[in-house]
């Protein structure tokens, strides 16, 4: 979201629901649920559907340490907090001695925000475990909101309140930390921009609103509260009178907001910034069945630019300054404002609108992943030569040349992977989920910190591509301090989903937990150390037929082998979709999955010498300071190291052994560098990217010394011109990249005759004369013992 010039944003995560019941805890581990008929929220009506976050069980390891951390400081947090600004704007008392947050929850122009972030975070707290003193607090804030709303909306009749509460809401039902006109001003006939002065300005209104919404929303999926259900719809009566009839108190009134209107507050920079407001309203409308509450989602489309634009898949993300799509909107559209609302679009889709909200939500998801998504799972980055704004979108493609120390705003990849999984539901491409993976286990899963506070989240904000730029956690407050609330608390929401009509599971992370389908009588029981580990183990009670699709990782390169009941099955697993296993079950069934993890090294869209190490779905981070040297980054030489079988784990970058916490670590060979996964929340210094340095062409230690040139594949290539960088430059993969890319090779004679092809091609390219071909050749000849495997 941005703050006089960092911006905020963010969205809290609707979970899936599609039921909700209270949990009654019989023995250790067992969870009664109570489904209703129908399924409520994201994939209410789509062909593949969420479990219920009461249905799933997160098991111990990584995610539960995570998730703990949080809880505890959300347990022990002060809830009364959160009431004083409310309470202030309904005239009534606060207990002396209780203060607002802080952060931006402070009585500024976002307040509200964290409380609905909060709510969210209390009902999945306590959904999980049934603990009761989440409930405790949440039924609290939600009775004390209800209140405040009524106050307020007591003196639309004339009943005058005092000091911050003097205010006559123009409509009923309005609730809110700040006055009421701080939502209307944005709208006609004042345009309320962007700002800090709290009579004038706007920040985000109908983003708050959205937060308390879905606070509460969640809180009547996951705690069946009715009071919850009740304070919702009153706002979003509120929310239509004032989406339709408008500013009508104001003396410059014209008359209703028309579709032009509308338009033109969604583009505005953060003061229309609006969150996933267009995703709460279709499932009010579900609800309720009211469908005012579907067509004040549809007041939320942002039909003058992005809309159309994503429908006719033209990426306006970035455009140049002369060529602005809309009245209002920025040449470069910031990140986290945009992305929630094609969640949005998606859910219109999901309750009865058309076909295109949905095109818009496919396509433009298509222009983050990949083309401005770094290897961590972030996304936002900087923009050479034009400003350094890091929540904005960089260009299509721009990656290595978007780095920097503000960058990757935590909030924007929790509403990527939450459009990503959104998608899948509708459209079951295994590369959601491999995007969902790599961002949970790096970007989401790192933004916490390790240690325990109850007084601050310890979350972050931006997650620095900059190499050796510690992580820095705090966030009371905040976007990202809202979001990650959440994320710490779901962790199990994406692990086990279902086909409509029940006859499938999908399996798709691999995280210890228990599925508990209530519906099918159905327990899958995951044992898994994973990420830590590379194996997991499914045990089913109940009976039946059911296809279990058990997802194949992009990155399971070096195998996916399934046993069931210790039978190996023979499909064939091909990494990047999904392996169904169709059979009828019975208890005691299990199921045995080995995915061994790699060493694998990523490169850069732009600039194919800029990469990341990963390990199995892990970015490994190299720990410590680069030097100056390297533009600032760690340069790294691997191709020495190689044998035949091409595994940089055997060689080049090993495994030294396991921290104290359970984390694998590595080190290089080359410069003795610490690696280790980036899911580790310290402060120490760290680098996700490093430079691949391979001056030469060499085979081991056979130098041939021959330059080991790039190929130009015209890289980088930028849809809109980066200033100070050539595009199309002249930029591409090295000579040697193109062998190793062919690894592992049978034998030495494979190797040649590779070795022989590429420096065929480079010959025709024009890169290497005919006489440096021949010496390379020559020189891989000779290296039969050099790359023989150890
Ligand atoms: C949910 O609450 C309603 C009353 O608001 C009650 O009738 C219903 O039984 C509750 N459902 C569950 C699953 O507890
Ligand atoms: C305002 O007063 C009228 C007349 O008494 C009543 O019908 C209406 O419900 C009141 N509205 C609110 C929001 O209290
Ligand atoms: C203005 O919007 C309201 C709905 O909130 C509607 O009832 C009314 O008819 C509209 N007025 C005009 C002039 O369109
Ligand atoms: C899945 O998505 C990827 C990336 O957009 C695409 O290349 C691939 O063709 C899709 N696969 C299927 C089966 O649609
Ligand atoms: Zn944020």
């Amino acid at each position: 979201m941005a703050r006089p010039c960092t911006i905020l944003s963010g969205l809290r995560q609707s979970l899936l629901v599609f039921a909700f019941g209270v949990i009654t805890l019989i023995g250790i581990g067992a969870i009664h649920a109570e489904a209703l008929a129908i399924d409520l929220g994201p994939g209410a009506t789509a062909p593949i559907r969420p479990f219920p976050l009461n249905q799933v069980r997160l098991g111990n390891g990584l995610l539960q340490e995570k998730r703990d951390r949080i809880k505890s400081f959300i347990r022990s947090y002060d809830e009364r907090k959160f009431l004083v600004l409310f309470n202030n704007q309904a005239g009534r008392p606060n207990p002396s001695g209780v203060t607002p947050p802080g952060g931006w929850e402070d009585g500024g122009l976002l307040s509200g925000h964290w409380t609905g972030h909060y709510m969210t975070a209390l009902s999945q707290a306590y959904v999980d475990q049934g603990e009761q003193i989440f409930k405790t607090k949440l039924d609290w804030m939600i009775n004390e909101l209800a209140a405040c709303q009524d106050m307020i909306t007591a003196r639309f009749n004339g009943t005058k309140g005092s000091g911050a509460a003097s205010w006559v809401p123009t409509f009923p039902g309005y609730l809110g930390a700040l006055p009421e006109d701080t939502v209307l001003r944005l709208g006609p006939p004042r345009w309320a921009v962007y700002g800090g002065n709290l009579d004038t300005n706007t920040w985000a209104a109908w983003y708050t609103q959205h937060k308390i919404i879905r606070g509460l929303l969640d809180a009547y999926y996951n705690t069946n509260s009715s009071q919850a259900l009740n304070v919702v719809t009153k706002m979003a009566d509120w929310a239509y009178l004032a989406l339709t009839i408008g500013d009508k108190n104001h003396p410059q009134y014209k008359g209703n907001l028309t579709r032009d209107d509308l338009n033109y507050m969604w583009d505005l920079y953060i003061g229309g910034e609006y969150g996933g407001a267009n995703e709460v309203f279709p499932e009010i409308y579900q609800i309720t069945g009211n469908p005012r509450y579907l067509e004040i989602a549809k007041a939320f489309d942002n039909r003058e630019s992005l809309f159309g634009s994503a429908v006719n898949n033209q990426d306006i993300l970035v455009v140049t300054s002369d060529k602005i799509p809309g009245r209002r909107r920025p040449a470069r559209l910031h990140a986290n404002q945009h992305i929630p609302q094609f969640i949005g679009y998606l859910r219109i889709y999901e309750q009865g609108g058309d076909q295109e909200y949905f095109a818009a939500a496919k396509n433009f998801y298509d222009w983050v992943v990949p083309h401005r998504r770094f290897a961590t799972g972030g996304v936002g980055g900087s923009y050479p030569g034009t400003d350094t704004n890091g929540e904005l979108f960089q260009n299509r493609d721009n990656i290595a040349n978007a780095m920097g120390g503000s960058g990757a705003e935590t909030c924007t990849t929790y509403n990527t992977i939450k459009l990503a999984r959104n998608l899948f539901l509708h459209d079951h491409n295994a590369t959601y989920m491999d995007n969902y993976e790599r961002s949970l286990f790096n970007q989401i899963a790192g933004s916490r910190a390790d240690t325990s506070s109850t007084r601050d989240p310890q979350l972050t904000y931006f997650q620095s591509l900059t190499p050796g730029i510690p992580r820095d956690f705090g966030n009371t407050g905040t976007c990202c301090g809202g979001t990650g609330m959440e994320s710490h608390t779901k962790y199990q929401e994406t692990v086990y989903l279902r086909s409509a009509d029940g006859s499938a599971l999908w399996v798709n992370l691999y995280i210890p937990s228990t599925l508990s389908w209530a519906e099918k009588g159905l327990t899958v029981k995951q044992e898994t150390t994973f990420p830590r580990g590379d194996t997991a183990k499914f045990t089913i009670t109940g009976q039946g037929p059911l296809d279990i699709k058990l997802r194949v990782p992009a990155w399971a390169r070096k195998g996916f082998k399934v046993s069931v009941n210790g039978q190996a099955q023979s499909d064939v697993a091909q990494p990047g979709t999904y392996l169904t296993l169709s059979r009828t079950w019975k208890t005691g069934d299990v199921i045995e999955v080995a995915m061994p993890f790699n060493i694998r090294i990523e490169r850069a869209l732009d600039r194919p010498d800029t990469q990341v190490i990963m390990w199995g779905p892990l970015l490994l981070q190299i720990v410590g300071k680069p030097s100056s040297a390297n533009g600032g980054y760690f340069g790294i030489s691997l191709y020495r190291y190689l044998k035949l079988d091409g595994d940089y784990s055997l060689t080049a970058i090993k495994r030294t052994g396991t921290s104290a916490a359970g984390d694998p670590t590595f080190r290089t060979a080359d410069g003795g560098l610490t690696v280790r996964p980036y899911y580790i929340g310290d402060s120490q210094a760290v680098s996700s990217y490093f430079r691949r340095i391979e001056p030469n062409v060499v085979f081991g230690a056979i130098d041939t010394g021959i330059p080991n040139r790039k190929r130009n594949d015209g890289l980088p290539s930028y849809n809109v011109p980066v200033s100070g960088i050539p595009s199309p430059g002249t930029d591409g993969p090295t000579f040697l990249d193109l062998v190793w890319d062919q690894a592992p090779f049978a034998s030495h004679k494979a190797f040649v005759e590779t070795v022989t092809s590429r420096a065929d091609a480079f010959v025709a390219a024009g890169v290497y004369s005919a006489g440096e071909r021949d010496l390379i050749v020559a020189k891989a000849a000779q290296a039969e013992q050099e790359l023989a495997p150890n």
